[in-house]
């Protein structure tokens, strides 16, 4: 049996440090979580895709009382912007998140499902995607392609011609 790794890269910097074009990323999704529906967990999430041409759609979390109904802020943002967009590649994404109960302590980065749906969109623009983490320290995370957050991720060329 053979070891064999797979590497991730992330940066870490701070919101002054940003372009500002990603300080307005960063704030759009810090607007756009205070307007999330979840009246249930009390954890407010807002997503912010920049399009490659300059469009920027926000989205944040939507609950249901039927518990698996609701969507992530992420997933609400990116089909939002394949639904609007369709020909349009995604060149980034901003992500912020509160509780209206807790104080985060937590790396706050996507679930496993919302980094499947990013990566569904790198994989069909061929080109990276770049998601900046807002964390409740004010530093920021960022990965240069959904890879990084979802390695060994299942893409099958394949399955496209269905
Ligand atoms: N949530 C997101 O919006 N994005 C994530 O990546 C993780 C979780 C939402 C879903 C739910 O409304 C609440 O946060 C608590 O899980």
């Amino acid at each position: 049996m053979i070891e064999k790794k797979i590497t991730t890269t992330f940066y870490q910097t701070d919101y002054n440090s940003l372009s500002s074009l990603e300080k307005n990323l960063i704030d759009l999704s810090n607007q756009s979580l205070n307007e999330a529906y979840a009246p249930y967990s009390g954890f407010m999430v807002g997503a912010v895709v920049l399009l490659e041409n300059g469009e920027i759609i926000s989205g944040n979390n939507q609950e249901n009382v039927a518990y698996p109904s609701g969507l992530c802020a992420e997933r609400v943002a990116i089909y939002y912007a394949g639904a609007k967009f369709p020909n349009v590649k995604v060149s980034s994404i901003a992500i912020s998140a509160k509780s209206k109960k807790f104080e985060i302590k937590d790396v706050i980065s996507p679930c496993g499902a919302c980094r499947q749906a990013i990566a569904e969109y790198e994989v069909k623009q061929e080109e990276n995607i770049r998601i900046l983490l807002h964390q409740s320290d004010n530093s920021i995370l960022i990965v240069e392609s959904v890879s990084d957050l979802l390695p060994f991720m299942f893409k099958s060329k394949g399955l496209q011609n269905f």
